[in-house]
């Protein structure tokens, strides 16, 4: 059995995090905490003691190693609020838009997930991707089959990895073999839900894919789900595309517009995350306001499938909560700092300029608060759980020029979200323990 001593971890390094959520991307520099030789305590897997070194240093007792990063920048794992796991294998499926994309690349991708095994072996890749690209909480699709999320809630409790998940549910509009029906999507959800919600780190999402793929008997039976189990997450996709949402309009013309599909059915609320709302009409945003309801962006997603630019201002604006999404396999990186550097582009094309701090705010903290987890993960207040990266700046010769060039905290922030890619996430903690060395 591991000591109490041996399960205490001792780090020093720059550290730099959020330490409150806000609700203007102005107030992101007042709680900026950037500790220069600092040392975080990490006991059973939480935060037990965070400052400076020299204040810290005589609290760790003989015997115990101290991780020493300096030189590197210590932050809190990166939050996806929107991801495909078995979407792994089609990244970069070519010239598509939305629909088109999805009857020729991603259904028959998603077929092979009712294979245990297939599903384990894609769950172990995807979660490696994760941890070396820094990300230690991602908010998943699984596909329609109950075991593609077996799998993954496995692999992801194996390393006390919190992680949110859930089985696609989907009754037509799709090809035969991915298709469940109201009734077995509601008990297959329910025994999943049984079997992982709040189970370690483990939390539940229902899954209805969006509006097209599901009759209105099956978004009763989410209604349901949801009725019987509050404090699950609904996790769905909003206004992607036009003609997606010319054809939400054709299957429910008694709504008033796509998200009143969802919000007639109850699954507006928090921990209610819907990936994209590119296209939201007046009503829509006020609705996901007034709602509590969260936004997964989705930059290189949207690029990608030429779906449009997010509006990330008016998001802050009506104060609706946001995180970064990544969305594999329509997005086309799993890594963070790659996905803020074309975030930051999208926001440009839209003449707003997105800053590091911002940017940084959404890939920790404020992802956190769009998964109502932020009393929990998302920077390095005593009591978190201790999901960190630790990373390095100057991973490449050009980022080092660039870095040697910057003057402020800020520069250098941002030619890492520039520059960086999954070559700058040095070493990642998961519940306290390395999860992930680079080579
Ligand atoms: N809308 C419905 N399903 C999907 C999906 O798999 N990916 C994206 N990007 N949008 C969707
Ligand atoms: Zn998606």
């Amino acid at each position: 059995m591991m000591s109490e001593q041996k399960s205490l971890k001792a780090i020093r390094g720059n550290f730099l995090d959020i330490v409150k959520t806000v609700e203007q991307p102005e107030e992101i520099e007042s709680h900026l905490r950037f500790i220069e030789d600092g040392l975080m305590l990490v006991r059973s897997g939480k935060v037990e003691w965070f400052g400076l070194w020299e204040e810290g240093k005589h609290l760790i007792p003989e015997g115990i190693r101290v991780r020493d990063y300096s030189g590197k920048m210590i932050v809190p794992g990166f939050i996806d609020t929107h991801i495909h796991y078995p979407q792994s294998e089609m990244v970069g499926a070519y010239g598509e838009q939305l629909l088109e994309w999805l009857n020729k690349h991603t259904f028959p991708a998603e077929r092979r997930y009712n294979d245990i095994e297939y599903a384990r072996e894609m769950s172990a890749f995807f979660i490696k991707q994760l941890l070396r690209n820094g990300t230690t909480t991602a908010l998943v699709f699984g596909t329609v089959h109950p075991e593609s999320v077996d799998a993954l809630f496995e692999a992801a409790h194996n390393i006390n990895m919190r992680m949110i998940a859930g089985k696609v549910m989907m009754d037509r509009n799709a090809p035969d073999y991915l298709l469940d029906t109201a009734e077995t999507s509601y008990t297959q959800s329910k025994a999943l839900i049984e079997r992982w919600h709040r189970n370690g780190r483990l939390l539940y999402a229902i899954t209805p894919r969006f509006a097209p793929t599901s009759t209105p008997e099956q978004l009763a039976m989410a209604q349901r789900l949801r009725e019987e189990y509050p404090d699950t997450y609904l996790h769905t996709h909003l206004c992607e595309n036009k003609d997606e949402i010319a054809w939400v309009k054709s299957l429910y013309p008694d709504r008033k517009n796509y998200l009143d599909v969802y919000h007639h059915y109850g699954l507006t609320g928090k921990n209610s995350v819907f990936a994209h709302c590119v296209h939201l009409e007046e009503q829509e945003w006020d609705c996901l306001r007034d709602s509590g309801s969260s936004i997964a962006f989705c930059p290189t997603s949207n690029l990608y499938l030429g779906s449009g630019l997010f509006n990330l201002k008016k998001a802050w604006h009506k104060q609706i909560k946001v995180g970064m999404g990544t969305d594999i396999g329509a997005g086309t990186t799993f890594n963070m700092l790659q996905t803020l550097n074309e975030a930051y582009k999208v926001m440009q094309l839209q003449g707003w300029r997105m800053s590091a701090y911002e940017a940084f705010y959404l890939a920790t903290l404020g992802g956190a608060k769009a998964l109502g987890l932020d009393d929990i993960i998302g920077n390095f207040n005593v009591g978190k759980e201790a999901d960190f990266v630790v990373l390095e700046p100057t991973a490449t010769p050009l980022q080092q020029l660039r870095y040697d060039n910057s003057v402020t905290l800020m520069d250098k922030l941002f030619v890492m979200m520039t520059l960086g890619d999954d070559r700058s996430i040095y070493r990642t903690y998961v519940d306290g323990q390395l999860v992930y060395e680079r080579t």
